[in-house]
């Protein structure tokens, strides 16, 4: 399994901003956002197809390329906290269709519970999903949603997950499980504390966006 992290300057600054405590939520949302937008650009570098095409300009005849509008991206937030990554991915992707996974964490066993499933019956093999969740803690949620993908037809090897921190514990069990998955993330955090927290980590990111 690849995991990128970009080493982009306003992906830091972003971080920075989502990872300040005094941050109030619409600024929070704002930098969950902007973090969502670099790292949708840098998954889409070379993951979108295009074809070629000529459009008249103002002075001659140029060869173009556009973004396949009959291949849109699936993308899949997992809510809550995964939709902030998203704010910006209309503008970022010309052509997509969106999903809703819900799932919420049980705060005493840390499993993942399934409350809302809007994925379709079933998945062309060569879609291309695109899931956000911007913390990967133990992991549970994320191997959970691809499982829900993959039993609809997903092929491991066209998603991509983008997410803000990551902890080695997830990414492991991710990559033992799919190892053909890709995974863009703004940081990787090292420590998972007992409360199944990834630290220092952005604390509760759906409470933070949404109170
Ligand atoms: C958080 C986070 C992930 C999950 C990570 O969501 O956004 O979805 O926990 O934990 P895991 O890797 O240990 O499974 P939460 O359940 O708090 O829901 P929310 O986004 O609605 O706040």
């Amino acid at each position: 399994m690849l995991v990128l992290v970009p080493p982009h300057p306003l992906l830091k600054h972003w971080l920075a901003v989502a990872r300040n405590v005094q941050t109030p939520p619409p600024i929070f949302r704002a930098a969950m956002a902007e973090i969502g937008r670099i790292l949708i650009y840098e998954c889409g570098r070379d993951w979108l197809q295009t074809f070629e095409a000529q459009v008249q300009g103002p002075l001659a005849i140029a060869d173009v390329e556009y973004v396949n509008p009959e291949k849109p991206v699936c993308v899949v937030p997992i809510l809550r906290a995964g939709l902030t990554l998203l704010e910006e991915s209309a503008s970022v992707l010309p052509s997509s269709v969106t999903y809703h996974l819900g799932y919420v964490r049980d705060e005493e066993t840390l499993q993942p519970k399934l409350y809302l499933n809007k994925l379709p019956k079933q998945f062309a093999e060569d879609s291309q999903i695109l899931v956000s969740d911007p913390m990967l803690a133990t992991g549970g949620t994320i191997v959970a949603a691809i499982d829900e993908m993959v039993s609809r037809g997903a092929s491991p090897k066209n998603i991509r997950i983008i997410c803000v921190v990551a902890s080695p514990v997830a990414l492991t069990q991710l990559s033992e499980r799919y190892p053909g998955l890709r995974v863009y993330a703004a940081m990787i955090d090292e420590v998972l504390n007992d409360d199944g927290y990834i630290v220092p980590g952005l604390g509760d990111a759906g409470d933070r966006a949404f109170g």
